[in-house]
């Protein structure tokens, strides 16, 4: 049975969402390195960002693995059933309409190309990351220190560089997301529009911000400017 186009940018919204969710968890979790910094625990066995890692380690955090990859991949395969959809539709007269409405911002028409400069970068930080945690755990091995993962990436400033650059994509793919998520599902009408906007902004910021500040203040521990 074909989906029809609602259904499937609803399922669009709803994994995006969901992934938003994943990306706030994940950020505070990493952010707990940079308290770490000011309680004069970072690197330490009984550091805040260790507990956290610890705690995705547990069982019950596990098992979210499948669900998380299963959103990724839904929300991948429909965004390349969605474009394909409306490039079928539209053909070459897509842009041809001069309407400069808040869905043709930039990062609304460059929505695939953003998630695939996201989702590109994402293997690099898997292989990084996860691949010496998760993934060792699974095969038996003793998980990295996070801590040491954190110095081995952000202890090449062309690495933070990229982490940057991706932070950067991942928020402009945010910013418009967040909003048309609303407006999918429903939700958004002519006094929620805006709030909705600027709601999105501030969760983006703090994504952005926050996953930023990991990504610098590693840096800075290992370049050895901080202790
Ligand atoms: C400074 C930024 C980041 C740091 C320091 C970081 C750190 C980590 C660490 C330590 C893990 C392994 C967790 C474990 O195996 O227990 C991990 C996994 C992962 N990261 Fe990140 N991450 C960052 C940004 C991001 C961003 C922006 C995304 C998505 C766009 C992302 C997506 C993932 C995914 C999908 C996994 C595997 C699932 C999981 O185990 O949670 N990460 N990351």
């Amino acid at each position: 049975m074909a989906l029809s186009s609602i259904t499937k940018k609803l399922i669009m919204s709803i994994s995006g969402l969901f992934l938003i969710v994943f990306m706030l968890l994940h950020m505070t979790i990493n952010f707990f390195s940079v308290i770490d910094s000011f309680t004069g625990k970072y690197g330490a066995a009984d550091g805040l960002f260790q507990a956290g890692c610890d705690f995705m380690a547990l069982p019950i955090i596990t098992i979210m693995v499948p669900v998380l990859a299963a959103g990724f991949i839904v929300h991948i395969v429909y965004a390349l059933i969605l474009t394909y959809g409306n490039y079928k539709a539209r053909g070459t007269e897509r842009y041809a309409v001069a309407n400069k409405t808040k869905t043709e911002s930039w990062a609304a028409k460059n929505m695939l190309v953003l998630g695939v400069v996201v989702l590109g970068i994402v293997a690099f930080h898997l292989n990084h990351f996860w691949a010496d945690m998760q993934l060792a755990e699974w095969q038996g091995e003793h998980a990295a220190n996070p801590y040491d993962l954190l110095n081995a990436t952000f202890g090449n400033w062309i690495w933070v560089l990229v982490y940057l650059v991706w932070f950067a994509a991942l928020g402009l793919h945010l910013c418009h997301g967040f909003w048309s998520a609303f407006q999918s599902i429903g939700l958004s009408n002519k006094v929620w529009e805006k709030r909705l906007m600027y709601i999105g902004y501030a969760v983006v910021a703090i994504i952005v911000l926050g996953f930023s500040a990991v990504a610098i203040n590693a840096c800075l521990h290992a370049y050895g400017i901080l202790g």
